[in-house]
């Protein structure tokens, strides 16, 4: 039997996410994201396509690098406005049965104690339908948003990372036992207090003293999603993440990140295929090859250089605006995203400069774009998978929804009739659908085995 794909759809609560400049396409709806009702039919638009989830980024701070200011980011909406990424759910959730959402929580600015609840009551109200995207943000204006002087320096952002996870398990999995809810109306016992505890934590970078204030909850610990690809992030996905998001590079630099999660994986006495790796994915398909094509060139009329750059530059932490728009961007250490410069200097073929991003980015950002007939695009995906270990994609918006209507309509069919997709949903929680594990995470996984 062929192995299933998994589907994510990947999304911010703004205007201009991957692609700059589309919203302003006459069919893009984006601007509605004000509106519950976008919200509510996206996700049954979602549930339509048996997606396993949607994934909502986040970001604390805007994106400021180009120009020395957010001039271009706030004429162009780049991922601003930026909403909330957890208000939208409780509406999607009574609006939908399977659909799972994973959503984006910085760690370094959300105290431990208020967080964990926040996520329990979420996976509460979902029936266990919440996924965690572990961030740590890599945006200075955040830090300044924040209160603080500066970003906290790129590996010390996982030590805390480190931290937050033990005092988030200790808070999820051991602060409330097992059968601790009694609910026994006839002598008034809601709990049993011999099986509730306080946790006591002092850290480095942490104190706490509490008792979780949610019972458990369908999950306990929400499905852990995680994005880092140098090699503090590696690590820390290896110990933690049951879902990683890569950027669909190239085909050999996906599979190296794959094989490199895998050995990180079992160092640490997890099964190597404990790590699903989700490839993002900007997906262009029409009836025919020219049809796509069309609708590739018809998008890219509506693209805005300016606002692409403006999007780089924040994520690089570079000011593009000081680059000729020839000259290839040259690699520096920041504390920005590391993965990124990376790609866009050392590992891009002959180096990008800021007319190369303007042009090949405008579209799809630093994610694989696939335009092509049903079959053409349905091979790829099927490649993708067999080439590179990954466990499926997340599918970015293009144009909201008409975008994901196309590849609803046309490719999930077409996956389903090769047994590349499923053709219902499995019953349970987010991670009951994911991994087929149980709705809970099993040793060795550290929440399961902390404080134990
Ligand atoms: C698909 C994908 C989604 C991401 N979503 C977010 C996000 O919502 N918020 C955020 O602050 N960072 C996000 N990131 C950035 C990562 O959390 C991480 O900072 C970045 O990949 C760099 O990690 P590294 O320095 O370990 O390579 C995302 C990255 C990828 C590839």
């Amino acid at each position: 039997m062929k192995k299933q794909m998994i589907l994510s759809a990947l999304d911010m609560s703004c205007v201009g996410f991957l692609a700059q400049g589309v919203w302003t396409h006459p069919a893009d709806r984006s601007t509605e994201l004000n509106t519950l009702d976008y919200w509510i039919e996206y996700a049954r638009l979602l549930e339509r396509g048996l997606f396993d989830m949607l994934f909502i980024a986040d970001n604390i701070g805007v994106y400021d690098v180009y120009g020395g200011s957010a001039a271009a980011s706030v004429k162009g909406g780049v991922q601003i406005p930026m909403n909330d990424p957890s208000v939208v759910i409780g509406a999607m959730a009574a609006a939908t049965k399977h659909l799972g959402f994973g959503i984006t929580g910085n760690l370094v600015y959300e105290p431990p104690y208020l967080f964990a609840r926040r996520m329990s009551t979420l996976d509460h109200m979902t029936g266990g339908r919440i996924g965690w995207n572990i961030v740590t943000g890599i945006l200075q204006s955040g830090a300044r948003a924040m209160g603080r002087q500066a970003l906290v320096p790129h590996d010390e952002r996982y030590d805390i990372a480190d931290e937050f996870m033990e005092l988030m398990y200790k808070l999820w999995e051991t602060s409330w036992e097992e059968g601790a809810v009694l609910v026994d109306r006839e002598h008034g016992r809601y709990a049993d207090p011999d099986k509730v505890h306080v946790i006591r934590h002092e850290g480095k970078y942490y104190r706490l003293e509490a008792v979780h204030p949610c019972i458990p909850s369908p999950q306990r610990t929400p499905f852990l999603l995680q994005a880092g690809s140098s090699g503090r992030g590696k690590e820390f996905a290896a110990a933690n993440a049951e879902c990683v998001f890569v950027n669909g590079v190239s085909k050999s630099v996906v599979a190296g990140n794959v094989a490199d999660l895998r050995r990180r994986a079992a160092e640490v006495g997890r099964s190597p295929t404990d790590i699903k790796v989700l490839a993002g994915a900007t997906i262009i398909v029409g009836r025919t090859e020219a049809e796509a094509r069309e609708k590739l060139e018809e998008y890219r009329r509506y693209a805005d250089p300016e606002a692409v750059l403006a999007h780089a530059a924040g994520g690089l932490g570079v000011d593009l605006s000081k680059y000729p728009l020839d000259e290839p961007i040259r690699y520096e250490e920041n504390d920005a995203n590391r993965t990124a410069m990376a790609m866009l200097t050392r590992n891009g073929e002959g180096g990008y400069t800021p007319r190369k991003i303007a042009e090949e980015m405008a579209l799809s950002a630093r994610n694989l774009l696939i335009v092509g007939s049903v079959e053409q695009v349905v091979d790829e995906l099927a490649d993708w998978m067999e080439k590179t270990g990954i466990a499926g994609f997340n599918v970015a918006r293009l144009i909201m929804p008409d975008s994901l209507k196309d590849f609803i309509d046309l490719v999930i069919p077409a996956l389903q009739e090769c047994g590349l997709y499923k053709t219902e949903y499995r019953e349970g929680t987010l991670r009951d659908k994911l991994t087929g594990n149980g709705p809970r995470l099993s040793a060795p996984h550290p929440a399961a085995t902390i404080g134990r």
